[in-house]
């Protein structure tokens, strides 16, 4: 089977490596990849937003037989749709479902209608009804643009004031383009965080293993919110009454939510929960795999990627046994100083002898002259498995020492947290 991904980041490229050890798989095409994915797949450089001329593309291309949507954007789009509607076969949700990440005013009244747990809130497209509301509401107070802004669109206020000043720059000044005209003001929440990806047919629903992502630019947790600067998985406080927990309360009503609503939900449903004391809440869903979660939990899948895929898209995921590795998995990202506000492009990267067993998954990379270079925030994920976290953790570190580029910069504290909470 010949398969088309759609996408050029380090998630992409940890899709695309588990497909390539499909038997199913013969041969691959990414849109539009990066330079680590083309020494997997043929490159095909079409604008995958511009989602008719995609669908064009496949027309034209009669050995493609089956598409992986993983980037947002074309979900929200309706790539997957286009794509059905001239008979190809696409995975992902459609689009009336991918909105369950689309717009967070939209997740916040599903989970409300359906009670699902998540922090209270209130939405607001009016700002002088905004700033009313949040001159007096509790501090600290988080403010979430409506709709896609990579995953930077979340302000953690701790004064009024920084609210305040936040509201202005969400609304008055698009600081997150037209994402923040509609803007969520949410209860602050506490306790430490994990993401529960999933798959789901829209009949069942199949949890991955466990992952944690650092998503503050900057060790301990500080500097901006990023796409994610490094994952490992398990997470370790996640037993077996956490599992049970999420999937009754949580996996398992938002699919049904997502049914009764019209809205059914094939793909994978990405749930970013938080542990408080009052149980796991939702802080996010994203309608696809996380990156860089994907980077940690795709190597710790045993079962073929391409046959789960194939059983979504048929509705028969309840006939596959998914299994996943024992130990741990690590990632590091590599960054271009800047990131994620404004960074050069352009910088050679030099990658010296890394271990056999280092996963290399490439986001920002291109090629250009015959050298590798930079072409993106996030470069590089330096990813790897060990007997647990801390094993995963060090051969992480040691071979990230092994390459450069100008600027480059990376969290040196990937895979400490939460390492010292007792699992239930
Ligand atoms: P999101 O893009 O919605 O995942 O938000 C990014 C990050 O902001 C999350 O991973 C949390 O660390 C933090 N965050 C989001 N919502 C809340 C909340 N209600 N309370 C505390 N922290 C939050
Ligand atoms: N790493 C978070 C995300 O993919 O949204």
């Amino acid at each position: 089977m010949n398969v088309l991904v759609i996408g050029n980041g380090g998630r992409e490229h940890a899709v695309i490596q588990a497909l390539a050890k499909s038997p199913k798989v013969d041969k691959i095409y990414a849109m539009k990849g990066n330079a680590g994915i083309a020494e997997l797949a043929e490159l095909v450089n079409v604008d995958y937003c511009d989602v008719k001329a995609v669908g064009d593309w496949v027309d034209a291309h009669k050995e493609i037989d089956f598409t992986v949507v993983t980037p947002d954007d074309p979900l929200a789009l309706g790539l997957v749709d286009e794509l059905e509607s001239r008979g190809h076969r696409a995975f992902g949700p459609r689009k009336n479902a991918a909105i369950i990440e689309a717009s967070k005013a939209f997740s916040k009244e599903l989970m409300k209608k359906y009670n699902i747990p998540t922090a209270q809130y209130a939405t607001f497209s009016d700002y002088a009804e905004a700033k009313s509301y949040v001159e007096t509401c509790d501090i600290p107070v988080v403010l979430k643009a409506d709709g896609l802004a990579l995953g930077k669109g979340v302000l953690i206020c701790k004064t009024r004031e920084e609210a305040l000043q936040g509201l202005e720059e969400m609304m008055l000044e698009s600081k997150f383009g037209s994402a923040g005209s509609k803007v969520v003001v949410e209860e602050f929440l506490e306790g430490p965080e994990v993401s529960c990806l999933a798959f789901t047919d829209g009949k069942t629903i199949k949890p991955m293993i466990t992952s944690c992502d650092h998503k503050r630019a900057l060790d301990n947790d500080e500097g901006l919110n990023t796409g994610g600067m490094g994952t490992f998985s398990p997470a370790p406080f996640f037993g077996e009454q956490s599992a049970k927990e999420i999937m009754e309360k949580i996996m398992v009503p938002t699919m049904y939510a997502m049914n009764a609503e019209n809205r059914t939900f094939k793909g994978v449903l990405y749930f970013g929960l938080m542990k408080t004391k009052d149980g796991y809440k939702v802080i996010e869903y994203n309608a696809r795999f996380g990156d860089p979660e994907t980077q940690v939990i795709l190597p710790m899948l045993k079962t073929d990627l391409m046959e789960i895929f194939e059983a979504i898209v048929d509705e028969r995921l309840d006939e596959v046994n998914i299994e996943w590795q024992d130990g741990a998995c690590a990632c590091l990202v590599l960054a271009s100083g800047g990131y994620p506000e404004a960074y050069a492009k352009g910088k050679e990267i030099t990658i010296g002898d890394l271990d056999e067993d280092v996963i290399l998954c490439h986001a920002g990379t291109a090629m250009k002259d015959g050298k590798l270079v930079t072409s993106g925030g996030r470069v590089l994920g330096v990813c790897a498995r060990g007997k647990d976290i801390e094993d995963a953790r060090r051969k992480v570190y040691a071979n990230a020492e092994k390459i450069h580029f100008d600027g480059m910069y990376y969290r040196k504290d990937i895979g400490i947290k939460y390492r010292d909470i007792i699992k239930e």
